[in-house]
């Protein structure tokens, strides 16, 4: 009885303790150091252009505001922390800037970009890696799992055609491969290719505007939190969905099939509302979407989403 009361007291003080180690660490913290949250502030805004330049028909002139939030944080941007921002940002801005020229439209919005690139590249020399970069479905299958790995990308130009389920049983099983704690094989998946359910639950999801029309194939994946037990387990819910998740990633793609990860930060009334959208179970946490399906063409356009190196993340202890 004791260690049972014990088990719960420990899920509520690790709960609060989660909350005080967010609180001071996360984005909005003033404790934070401010070049490494401007570092954040700007890849994500940063991103939002370069996934905008991905889409099968970028709309003209968009985000307006986003680009100059990106130009102004910049300039205030210390690139000796590091310069991929610098990088992501320059490369999409000038990627937008040759979208306008290629389509043969003006606008005072494009003269102030075309100024403020030709500003940078005294401070950080080209070729900048951001925009876009040209995806082939082509060419050699991935044979080798490293060939894999870097033949996946987040694709957002998918042909909404309804796939095979048997097909997308061998992708399952495949993710299937991935490690769990201790083999508990907690992850669950949701497969929808109703074009009504696809909408509402990608409506609620809320990060695929722009190609949510084009998603003939969706999965939530989700994890049984039955699986689960006692305070120090409250978070492996996720790190075994994660893995699963990104082995699902890995066989759509050795499918042939294009996929985007769909984040699920979201609240827990959100949380209710796609379990109640999708027919998912109480009891089970919701990882993340991803749209999949066939590519709309073998030759396609991605988010360049370049990579920081290596040695910036890595650190090696005695
Ligand atoms: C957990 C997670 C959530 C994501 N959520 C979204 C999303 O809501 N919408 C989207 O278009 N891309 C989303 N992405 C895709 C990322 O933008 C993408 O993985 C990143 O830019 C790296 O590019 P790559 O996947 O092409 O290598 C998500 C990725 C992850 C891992």
């Amino acid at each position: 009885m004791f260690d049972k009361f014990a088990k719960v007291a420990g899920i509520f003080s690790e709960a609060m303790r989660d909350a005080v180690l967010f609180l001071r660490f996360n984005s909005y913290s003033p404790f934070v150091d401010k070049s490494k949250r401007a570092f954040y502030k700007i890849i994500i805004e940063a991103h939002t252009i370069e996934k905008g330049l991905s889409l099968h028909d970028p709309k003209l002139l968009f985000g307006k505001e986003k680009i100059r939030f990106v130009m102004k944080a910049l300039s205030r941007y210390d690139i000796g922390h590091s310069p991929l921002p610098a990088h992501m940002s320059l490369g999409a801005l000038e990627a937008y800037v040759n979208l306008h020229a290629t389509a043969g439209l003006s606008d005072p919005l494009l003269d102030e970009i075309s100024g403020y690139l030709k500003a940078w590249e005294a401070r950080l020399p080209k070729p900048w890696k951001g925009g876009t970069r040209d995806y082939s479905f082509n060419g050699q299958p991935p044979g080798t799992l490293g060939h894999l790995m870097a033949s996946r990308s987040s694709i957002r130009t998918l042909r909404p055609t309804q796939l095979p389920h048997d097909q997308i049983l061998e992708a399952i099983s495949l993710a299937q491969l991935a490690p769990s704690q201790c083999n508990r094989q907690s992850s669950r998946v949701h497969a929808y290719q109703e074009p009504v359910r696809i909408k509402e639950l990608l409506a609620l999801q809320g990060g695929s505007r722009g190609f949510a029309e084009s998603v003939g194939n969706l999965f939530v994946v989700s994890s049984d939190i039955c699986a689960w037990g006692g305070p120090g387990q409250r978070n492996q819910a996720y790190v075994d969905g994660a893995l699963f998740a990104m082995c699902l990633m890995f066989a759509c793609r050795s499918m042939g099939w294009g996929a985007c990860p769909l984040n699920l930060a979201i609240d827990h009334k959100t949380e209710s509302a796609i379990r109640r959208a999708g027919g998912i179970p109480a009891g089970e946490r919701l990882i993340m979407m991803i749209a999949f399906g066939e590519p709309i063409a073998p030759e396609t356009r991605v988010a360049f989403s370049p990579r920081r190196h290596a040695a910036e993340i890595a650190t090696f202890h005695a």
